[in-house]
């Protein structure tokens, strides 16, 4: 089969690696892709190929999918989720057949409205952190429920931001201000209105499952890393690490989650007529062994992929053929017993400013990683250069995560360009 992969970063990177081990793939597609999803081989002969597609140009994307005969498209990011690629397809007598990976509109609520998701688990008893919803009419209610929590105080604005739409405050003083701030338009319209809820404290785990709407199956979680500095110091990134597995997800943990979240998450997307066929990522936190959700993604974490795709050994395509057709439970997954791990290589200055087009040297020279490419690209005279904040994935197996991780920092030395940076310290705190 023809497959079309919308998205640009390691994720992509990951998914289109693993879909090119799949003997069921003709040809694979990546819209717009980066330096490293271009050419790669495919186990049925042939390279993969970028198009210069953005991922939310429905309009580019419908010409494309029926010109190269496309059979399934595999949404990587959220954005053309929420805003209707799946429901555009349905609609579209030329698309209809097509296999759409990833939920409708109305599913993918689930992560672009921070409220809906509350909602949500709280009409399937869900467990989650205790929140309430204000906006521009109740600000002095927001104010009032503030002084009723404890610090540090927890505020969302309820559409995406790219990851800064959550402000977790130390004070009361600075949580007002930002509430005052949040509904006075910092995030235009996505803070329009804003959930407050409980501070949970535990460690954090990302849980990932496949689902055609009936039946789910679970692929292995892992454990990123958000923040810039070691030590988990310093501000947010899109992520600078992964590890898999995590060693508190043990199989009692999993159970706990598969009964009290995932099942309920599944029943609860069918019982409210939600059309769901895709990848539902449970962002979740152990507080006292008892998992509760901390946020719903509609699609694959980034960098969790990088580490996921590893140790994922069943062919992927067979998988989201079960969820394009609603045989999933026919289908098994079959999980690599090594451990993986990915560190990220980003550019000086990242999450703030940084520059842009440094020239990328050694990644031929790795030979005992996998390397995943986020933000990179070819320039003119063929050069790979970087492209964004986060640049590259050097992405290892290890008997254990310890050798996992001496692999990929070994690695990681091999690769240079100008301001990069690393975290040494992925893994430490499992
Ligand atoms: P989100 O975008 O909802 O994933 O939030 C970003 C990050 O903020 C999460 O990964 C957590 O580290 C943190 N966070 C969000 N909500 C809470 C909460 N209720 N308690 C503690 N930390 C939270
Ligand atoms: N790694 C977190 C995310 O993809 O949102």
């Amino acid at each position: 089969m023809n497959i079309l992969l919308l998205g640009s970063g390691g994720r992509e990177h990951a998914l289109a690696w693993k879909i090119a081990q799949s003997t069921r793939v003709e040809r694979l597609f990546v819209a717009p892709g980066n330096a490293g999803t271009e050419g790669i081989a495919l186990a049925t002969g042939g390279t993969s190929v970028n198009v210069p597609i953005k991922a939310d140009a429905f309009a580019d994307i419908r010409r494309f999918v029926i010109d190269e005969a496309v059979d399934m498209v595999v949404v990587g990011p959220e954005d053309p989720l929420v805003k209707g690629i799946r429901d555009f397809f349905v609609a579209d007598e030329q698309l209809r057949s097509v296999a759409v990976i990833g939920p409708s509109a109305a599913g993918a609520q689930l992560e672009g409205s921070k409220d809906f998701a509350k909602g949500f688990m709280q009409r399937h008893a869900i467990p989650t952190a205790a929140y309430r919803t204000f906006d521009g009419n109740s600000i002095d209610e927001g104010l009032a429920f503030l002084e009723t929590l404890q610090p540090p105080y927890v505020l969302k604005a309820d559409g995406l931001c790219a990851g800064k739409g959550v402000l977790i405050l130390p004070t009361l003083d600075e949580a007002r201000r930002e509430l005052r701030e949040m509904l006075g338009g910092m995030f235009g319209q996505a803070s329009a209105r804003v959930v407050i809820e409980e501070f949970l404290s535990g460690i954090e785990c990302s849980v990932f499952v496949l689902t055609d709407g009936h039946d789910y199956k679970i692929l292995p979680e892992a454990k990123d890393y958000k923040r810039i500095g070691e030590g988990d110091t310093g501000l947010n990134t899109g992520g600078m690490g992964s590890v898999s597995p995590v060693p508190f997800a043990d199989a009692s943990w999993m159970q706990k989650v598969e009964e009290r979240i995932i099942r309920p998450t599944v029943e609860g997307l069918a019982e409210e007529g939600l059309d769901y066929k895709g990848f539902i990522f449970f962002g979740l936190i152990n507080v006292d062994g008892d998992p509760k959700v901390i946020e719903y993604n509609c699609r694959m974490g980034d960098p969790e992929t990088e580490t996921v795709m590893l140790r994922l050994k069943s062919d992927l395509v067979d998988l989201l053929e079960g969820v394009a057709e609603g045989n999933l439970g026919q289908r098994q997954v079959e999980t690599d017993p090594r451990a993986a791990v990915c560190v990220m290589l980003v550019s000086g200055g990242y999450p703030g400013h940084y520059e842009k087009g440094k020239t990328i040297t050694g990644i031929d020279d790795v030979s005992g990683s996998v390397v995943f490419h986020a933000g990179t690209a070819r320039a003119a005279d063929g050069r790979i250069v970087t492209a964004g904040g986060r640049v590259i994935a050097v992405s290892s197996y290890g008997a254990d995560k310890a050798e996992a991780l001496a692999k990929s920092f070994a690695e990681a030395q091999k690769i240079q360009f100008d301001g990069r940076y690393f975290r040494r310290d992925i893994g430490q705190d499992l």
